[in-house]
């Protein structure tokens, strides 16, 4: 990592020598689009997508999340065309039992046959041996955790994981249930589900899983495809001489140790803005009106570790 820079510190892995710095980034948005069909195809400026990857670990990430389904391919090809060879510390976690139709639709893939090809798949594309981290997406429901058994393809990630493609293993878009049940087949090192400053559904669970030490990479950060707008946050930003996506990600950073920022951006700007984020500080009185501002859900009061 280039020297002095500060990425809001670093998280290791449970039961891993994996270490990342806890602003890292998320690659989906380097795929394409093709009219209705979002993380389709290929970007409209591939060598842009590149510089994006290149600049983001030239500036200290050593965290990117992808998936295969991502293109589908096209994501992890370009990560490979853009960061082949790997640098030794970088961590790139992918995700699992997904798939896309010919429609563009996320659809699941949760046979044995499905997660063995996907994650034959991502080594392939990613031109890896060994997987550093695959997370399991459930996907009962495509836009939100549900409830259903996630043992069968679990066991599946687990038995891949003792023949030596995949070194740990996650879980993604899941209930607590689920959670409880993936700890008991096979040690679980982080739970990606949908959270951010505005919807806060999982707000108890993140407590949970600090004291255990799993980390809580929370996607759409910034609130995905239709960023986040609150005139509270824009608010704070002013104050702060900062940009409301600067405060959306250092509220995360702010709001556990055991949160780690996968912001997506296909570009520089973006990319340079978010990184910038890393040493944001929020004071408490800001921080007590941005922890006011989801309403939808049932947010708890937040206990801060300082
Ligand atoms: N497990 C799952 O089910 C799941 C689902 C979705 C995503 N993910 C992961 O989570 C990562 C993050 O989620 P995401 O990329 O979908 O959403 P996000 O990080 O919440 O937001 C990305 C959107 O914000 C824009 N953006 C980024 N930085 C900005 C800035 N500084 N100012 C203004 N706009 C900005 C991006 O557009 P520009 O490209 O124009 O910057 C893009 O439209 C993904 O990359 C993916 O790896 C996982």
């Amino acid at each position: 990592m280039p020297q002095g820079v500060n990425l809001a510190g670093s998280f290791t892995l449970p039961g891993s020598s994996h270490s990342v710095n806890r602003m890292g980034y998320g690659a989906m948005q380097l795929a394409g689009r093709d009219g209705n069909k979002m993380v389709w195809g290929p970007p409209r400026d591939v060598e842009a997508a590149i510089a994006v990857l290149r600049e983001a670990v030239a500036s200290g990430v050593n965290h990117i999340d992808t998936a295969d389904f991502y293109g589908p391919h096209v994501t992890n090809q370009i990560i490979r065309k853009a960061l082949f060879p790997y640098p030794g510390d970088l961590v790139i976690v992918t995700k699992v039992g997904a798939l896309r139709g010919e429609d563009g639709s996320w659809i699941p893939g949760f046979s044995r046959e499905e997660l063995t090809a996907a994650v034959h798949d991502n080594l392939r594309n990613l031109g890896l041996d060994v997987l550093d981290v695959v997370n399991l997406r459930s996907m009962f429901s495509v836009q939100q955790p549900a409830e259903g058994s996630i043992e069968a393809p679990l066991t599946v990630l687990a038995e891949l994981q003792q023949k030596g493609v995949i070194r740990h293993i996650g879980v993604s878009n899941v209930t607590p249930a689920q959670i409880a049940e993936a700890r008991r087949i096979v040690p679980i090192v982080c739970v990606q589900n949908h959270y951010n400053l505005a919807h806060r559904a999982d707000d108890a669970l993140i407590a949970d899983l600090a004291r255990d030490g799993i980390a809580w990479v929370p996607f759409f950060p910034l609130g995905g495809f239709s960023p986040l707008q609150s005139g509270t946050l824009s608010e704070a930003a002013s104050r702060l001489h900062a940009t409301p996506m600067q405060v959306a990600l250092a509220w995360l950073l702010q709001r556990s140790p055991n949160i780690l920022v996968i912001p997506g951006t296909s570009s520089l700007e973006h990319l340079r803005e978010n990184l910038k984020a890393a040493t944001l500080q929020i004071p408490a009185k800001v921080l007590a009106d941005l922890d006011a501002v989801s309403t939808q859900d049932a947010a708890v009061p937040i206990a801060r570790h300082e």
